[in-house]
């Protein structure tokens, strides 16, 4: 049914994204700031996430503390995201809404709807690829515009565009690896050499190594927001899994980093940064910023 699912959650996320583009992530994301201080980051990440995956949801107040508990849980011990999700969707059953799970519920190809249990796997899907991701390109595409003050000055006059984004996320992205089990033996030629790849073999790609290729992007290592083949990176794969939150996560790293360095003058990094010392997510896992 992985067709089913591709061709439902495309347009219905998307037309999910362009209607939030029309404001209200914006006003969150930009109370959001307001509301909370240096020494709050951790309750501010926590209610970015929530307020994003409870538009998803459904916007009503129920929806709203489900989702703030689950995201605890899940924070705090690993916790029971299925069942929490059951109860969403039981809940949105009963109650629909103008919300992405209201429509994938409701949506039909051929007659067929989608079960629970495909609806439930969509969301654990989602959940997990959309929150994690987009939490480290604001990490990472923040540190790269402090580190580079000339590029900074330009997100100050213009505030963070679209071109802007896709050189964060080459220069930077979040995801570095994808693997791949081609069903067929494969060939690929690197300068005068083909390689073979049998059939079975499981293939590491490296997304991150592709953004640094200098027979692609001159100078790879500087960070060019105006660098007119930035669109050409490789951060979310390409091809029938090319990443289906491409619009989201830009849309969340415009208005939170936009906002950032439109918002305040004096931005100050505290410390080193550290690390996730995972191979995949790459990304800071503190971040600590002094802003007036
Ligand atoms: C900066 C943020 C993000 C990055 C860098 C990113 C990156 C990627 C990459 C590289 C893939 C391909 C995986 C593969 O080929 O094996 C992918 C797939 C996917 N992404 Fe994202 N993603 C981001 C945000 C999101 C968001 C916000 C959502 C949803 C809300 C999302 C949902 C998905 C889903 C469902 C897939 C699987 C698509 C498929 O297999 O057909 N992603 N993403």
């Amino acid at each position: 049914m992985l067709w089913f699912q591709a061709i439902l959650s495309n347009n219905v996320l998307l037309a999910w994204v362009v209607e939030q583009s029309q404001g209200s992530v914006a006003n969150e994301v930009d109370s959001g700031f307001v509301a909370c201080d240096v020494e709050q980051h951790q309750k501010c990440h926590q209610f970015f996430g929530g307020h994003l995956f409870a538009g998803f949801l459904g916007r009503y107040e129920r929806g709203q503390h489900v989702v703030a508990k689950m995201l605890a849980s899940i924070l705090d011990d690993g916790g029971e995201i299925g069942n929490q999700f059951l109860i969403i969707i039981e809940d949105r059953r009963k109650h629909l809404g103008d919300d992405m799970l209201s429509s994938l519920i409701t949506a039909e190809e051929s007659g067929e709807q989608m079960t629970t249990e495909e609806l439930m796997a969509f969301l654990v899907l989602l959940y997990i690829a959309g929150h994690e991701t987009t939490v480290n390109l604001i990490g990472n595409g923040t540190l790269a515009l402090l580190n580079n003050p000339s590029q900074q000055d330009i997100v100050r006059q213009t505030g963070l565009q679209p071109q802007h984004i896709d050189e964060l996320l080459r220069f930077d992205g979040p995801v570095q690896h994808t693997v791949r089990i081609p069903l067929k033996e494969a060939h690929y030629t690197v300068g005068d050499t083909t390689h073979t790849v049998q059939p079975g073999t499981m293939v590491l790609t490296s997304l991150g190594a592709a953004n640094h290729d200098s027979s692609m992007f001159a100078d790879p290592h500087t960070l060019r927001l105006d660098r007119d083949n930035s669109h050409r990176h490789m951060a979310f794969a390409s091809g029938i899994h090319y990443c289906l939150g491409s619009a989201l996560a830009k849309l969340e790293t415009e208005v939170a980093v936009g906002s950032l360095f439109t918002r305040f003058k004096n931005i100050i990094i505290e410390g080193e940064p550290t690390w996730r010392d995972r191979i995949t997510i790459r990304g800071v896992n503190q971040l600590k910023l002094t802003f007036s």
